[in-house]
C-alpha cells in the first residue's frame, strides 16, 4: 500500500487525477471503476479539464460506477446515473455505450448483480478503480458486516449512510433504503486501486481500515489485503494516521 498526502483537498484531486491520467496515456481502452459522493468531484473537474485540454480521451475507455440506488429511475437527479452524468460524462467524450451502472431498476435485483458482474469480467476487469470511503467505513455501498466475498448485490442502507446522503434527496424520505452495489470480492479484483478521502470527519476511520484489524466492520479494511493500493489522503482525513505511524508517509 502506497499512502500519499496531500495538503488540501485540490491537492488530493490533482493527485488522483494525475495517476488517472498517466494510466489512460499508458492504455487508451483502460476500464475504470468509478464513485460517486463529494470526495471525487475534484477528481472528475480535473479530468473533465484533461480531457478539454486533449491531453486524454475517453473514446475507448469504459466505466463501470460501483453502485446504485434500487428503484430509482436513471433519469432521477437524485441517481448516481445522473450524478456522474452531470459532474462527469457531460464535459468528456465518452460514448454511452461504454456507461455501466449495476441496474438498480431490474425486476430481479439478484440476477443484476450477477449481470454486473459477468458484464465487468467479459470487459477484462477493472483496470483501475477509484473509492471513497464511508463514515462507517464502507467502500461502495458494503456496509460494515459485508461478507468479504461478497459480489455485485441488493443491499440495505445502513441509517447512518442514508443521514449522510439525504442531502442529495429534496426530502430525506425520498431516499432509497436499498441499492445495488460492487461487492467487495468484486471491488478486490480490481486490478489497481485509488483510495481516496477527504475532511476531518473521516480520519478515525482511515486510520481504522489502514491500520487496524481487518473485519466486517469496517469493510474498506480489506482493502489492507490488494496488492495494488494507492491511497490519497487529504491532510486532514489523515490526522489521526499521522498521529500513529508520523515517519512512515
Ligand atoms: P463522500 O462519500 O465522498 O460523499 O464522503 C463517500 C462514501 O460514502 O463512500
Amino acid at each position: 500500500m502506497k499512502i500519499i498526502i496531500a495538503k488540501n483537498y485540490q491537492a488530493m484531486s490533482k493527485l488522483a487525477a494525475d495517476l488517472v491520467i498517466r494510466e489512460l496515456k499508458e492504455k487508451r481502452q483502460t476500464t475504470l471503476g468509478l464513485p460517486t459522493g463529494s470526495t471525487p468531484l475534484g477528481l472528475y473537474k480535473n479530468l473533465a479539464k484533461a480531457c478539454l485540454g486533449e491531453k486524454i480521451s475517453f473514446k475507448e475507455v469504459k466505466t463501470f460506477n460501483l453502485d446504485e440506488y434500487a428503484g430509482l429511475a436513471k433519469t432521477d437527479g437524485s441517481s448516481y446515473h445522473s450524478f456522474m452524468q452531470n459532474k462527469l460524462f457531460n464535459f468528456i467524450d465518452i460514448k454511452a455505450k461504454n456507461i455501466f451502472f449495476p441496474d438498480g431498476q431490474a425486476k430481479n435485483l439478484r440476477q443484476a448483480g450477477a449481470k454486473y458482474d459477468s458484464l465487468i469480467k467479459k470487459h477484462h476487469g477493472l483496470d483501475l478503480l477509484i473509492l471513497g470511503i464511508g463514515l462507517n467505513g464502507h467502500i461502495g455501498f458494503n456496509e460494515p458486516g459485508s461478507d468479504f466475498n461478497s459480489k455485485t448485490r441488493i443491499v440495505s442502507l445502513k441509517e447512518q449512510t442514508r443521514r449522510a446522503n439525504a442531502k442529495y434527496f429534496a426530502k430525506a424520505e425520498d431516499m432509497p433504503r436499498q441499492a445495488i452495489t460492487m461487492g467487495l470480492a468484486t471491488i478486490m479484483k480490481a486490478r489497481k486501486i485509488i483510495l481516496l478521502a477527504a475532511g476531518a470527519k473521516k480520519s478515525a476511520m482511515v486510520k481504522q481500515a489502514l491500520t487496524g484489524k481487518i473485519t466486517k466492520s469496517a469493510p474498506a479494511s480489506i482493502l489492507q489485503n490488494h496488492k495494488n493500493l494507492t491511497v490519497i489522503l487529504e491532510n486532514k482525513a489523515a490526522k489521526d494516521l499521522m498521529a500513529v505511524k508520523p515517519h512512515n508517509y
